[in-house]
């Protein structure tokens, strides 16, 4: 067996496969089909400071090689999630971390501020793909300045392992990274969805709700792939790579692309116990090729 130990900022993983935010509920969801503790951790759906009812219905496409949703951020606010699931997940057996939206600095703050006081949550991962509402609905995430006041006003107020997942949706994303990390983000995660929109030609209708929305799946990993070489070159920082991930050979090309871990999203809906398969094909491969650690594939591709 290969040593898959990574530590992220002061987060330690007993291997590096993450479940990514929105597609693993809160976890509890798929413990009849997997077991929790196997997966190094399990990131939660979207947590924002006040309850969110989502975009209307139809929020999911399916498109070729991946699928398009418009979710919207659904969830019961951050008190609801201290007061209510924090206490049925913090005895999971393994790092639940949670993903924090907002629509201001000061939103993002107050949320990861509240997260701060929760013993068992050992890190967040900000989601800054969401619209400014002060700044005329531009996301945080495609301006260099728009992402550094967002973890500036988190890192003020959150002490733990921050990391924070980039969006794709950007000319260059390097710069992005690069500013997140002087303003202290322990990691970044990417990527996020792609934009996109699917029309249904009978109809002369967009099939989503709000017509267009964030394309998953493996239609978009390589340029996750491409995304996370970039960045992984560009930082000092640990970088957790995710984009259309289905087995563990997908996952190995993350590692040599210099990611330090992965996160698995669209495929845990195509099989619920994806991320312990994926586990288990990363040790397989890695003995196979006699490698002991992890480590020694991490950015070997430059
Ligand atoms: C239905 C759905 C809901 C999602 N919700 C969130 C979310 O709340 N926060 C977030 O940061 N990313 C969210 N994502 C993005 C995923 O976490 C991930 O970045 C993206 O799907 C790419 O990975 P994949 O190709 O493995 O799915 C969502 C994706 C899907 C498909």
């Amino acid at each position: 067996m290969s040593n898959l130990n990574i530590n992220i900022g002061e987060l330690q993983l007993k291997n590096p496969v993450m479940t990514a935010s929105g597609t693993f509920g809160y976890g509890l969801e798929y413990a009849d089909f997997v077991n929790l503790e196997d997966i190094g951790a399990i990131i939660v759906k979207g947590t924002t400071l006040y309850h969110r009812e989502g975009n209307d219905y139809p929020r999911m496409a399916e498109t070729p090689s991946g699928m398009l949703n418009c979710v919207g951020l659904q969830n019961k606010g951050v008190e609801y999630f201290c007061n209510n699931i924090y206490p049925q997940i913090k005895d999971i057996g393994t790092n639940v971390i949670v993903n924090v939206s907002g629509s201001s600095p000061e939103d993002y703050a107050a949320c990861a501020e509240q997260i701060n006081g929760l013993d068992r949550i050992p890190a967040i991962e900000l989601n800054i793909s969401c619209p400014n509402v002060k700044d005329g609905g531009m996301a945080f995430g495609v301006t260099r300045k728009g992402a550094a006041s967002v973890v500036k006003a988190v890192r003020a107020k959150y002490h733990k392992t921050l990391i924070v997942k980039l969006s794709p949706n950007v000319t260059d994303i390097t710069d992005i990274a690069k500013a997140v990390e002087d303003e202290g983000a322990d990691s970044v995660s990417l990527i996020n969805t792609l934009m996109g929109m699917a029309i249904d030609i009978e109809r002369r209708r967009p099939l989503l709700s709000i017509k267009t929305g964030g394309l998953s799946g493996p239609a978009i990993k390589p340029v996750a792939v491409r995304m996370v070489w970039q960045v992984a070159k560009a930082v000092r920082i640990p970088v957790i790579g995710l984009g259309g991930i289905m087995n563990a050979k997908d996952a190995i090309e993350f590692f040599m692309a210099g990611a330090s871990a992965i996160q698995i999203g669209t495929a845990n809906f195509i099989d619920p116990a994806i991320s312990v398969k994926v586990r288990d094909g990363i040790n397989k491969w890695l003995d196979e090729h006699k490698i002991s650690s992890l480590t020694e594939i991490i950015g070997a591709v430059e």
